[in-house]
């Protein structure tokens, strides 16, 4: 394993870089990585950072601990700011929003959330927003909300109807019930799940695959595949003509050219089973 090359100085998250991959650690682990006001100030930045920094290919989001997080802070983000005036309230809840949906589905890099141990209530946003996850088989998720008095909101019950089933959002909504990583995958919350022992490397080895794959067509794939979930077939379809287009026209290592000779002409690979020699 390369070393990590640790990146900023975030009083709550820690971030470090190790080839293209940059490992992005919620760092409150004696209060389950829980969401504060400070907590998501810092991921704003931490995201705006690694998104111009042309060295990292993939971002990493998991939590330190045994948490990858308990939700959003009961003290600091709700109790505390109770009392605050509404614009007070609404500053410090812009922060939050911005970065567990907003900014996530609309990131440039593939996000990939690497989900290590308990994740609760606000937790399902960021989960959700990055790309894809991969969840260690011992990691629990609740949607705990109703257990202490409030609905799901802060947009997790949006987060849980775009990726869950009718019947299972529902039972996990109305019951709290907790469920295993396993689950998860099953239920199609995350891509998938491995011992804890493993969660790391198998997650690495996602990243890497992801590396490896031309960054102007992944990017425009990921916005496209984001994007026509609310079109019409009819607009979705001249819509992805138009992202093609301008895939093609941005893309600086020339990738569709090159893989359409590599196959045709020099009968150097196969799309159907690996991507094209990128280098040259
Ligand atoms: N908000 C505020 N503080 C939290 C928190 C949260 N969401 N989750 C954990 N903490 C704090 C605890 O208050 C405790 O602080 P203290 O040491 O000052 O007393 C510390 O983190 C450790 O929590 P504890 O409950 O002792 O840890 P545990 O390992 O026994 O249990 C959880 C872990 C995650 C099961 C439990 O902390 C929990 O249920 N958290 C709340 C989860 C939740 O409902 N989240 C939804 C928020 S939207």
């Amino acid at each position: 394993m390369t070393a990590l090359k640790r990146i900023g100085d975030w009083k709550n998250v820690i971030v470090e870089f190790d080839a293209g991959i940059a490992w992005v650690t919620l760092n409150r682990p004696e209060k389950r990585n829980c969401m504060s006001p400070g907590l998501n100030d810092d991921m704003v930045q931490v995201l705006d950072t690694l998104e111009l920094m042309e060295e990292v290919g993939v971002i990493v989001l998991t939590g330190a601990g045994d948490a990858f997080t308990a939700g959003m802070d009961l003290r600091e983000y709700f109790r505390a700011i109770d009392h605050l005036p509404h614009l007070q309230q609404m500053r410090i809840r812009r922060s939050a929003w911005q970065w567990q949906w907003r900014m996530l589905m609309n990131y440039p890099k593939p996000t990939i959330a690497m989900v290590n141990g308990w994740c609760f209530g606000g937790g399902f946003t960021p989960l959700v927003g990055c790309d894809l996850a991969i969840a260690a088989d011992e990691a629990q998720f609740g949607l705990s909300e109703i257990n202490w008095g409030i609905i799901p909101a802060g947009n997790v019950t949006r987060a849980v109807v775009a990726t869950m089933n009718h019947r299972d959002a529902m039972l996990y909504i109305m019951t709290g019930r907790t469920f295993d990583g396993k689950k998860a995958a099953q239920m199609g919350l995350v891509n998938e799940s491995v011992p804890l022992a493993q969660l790391r490397d198998h997650t690495r080895a996602l990243a890497v695959e992801l590396l490896g794959k031309n960054p102007t067509v992944l990017r425009t794939a990921k916005q496209a595949a984001r994007a026509v979930q609310g079109m019409s077939w009819e607009l979705s379809d001249d819509y992805l003509m138009a992202k093609q287009a301008q895939a093609r026209l941005l893309d600086p290592e020339k990738g569709r050219d090159k893989g359409m000779g590599q196959f045709l002409d020099e009968k150097s690979y196969r799309p159907g089973l690996k991507g094209y020699r990128r280098e040259e």
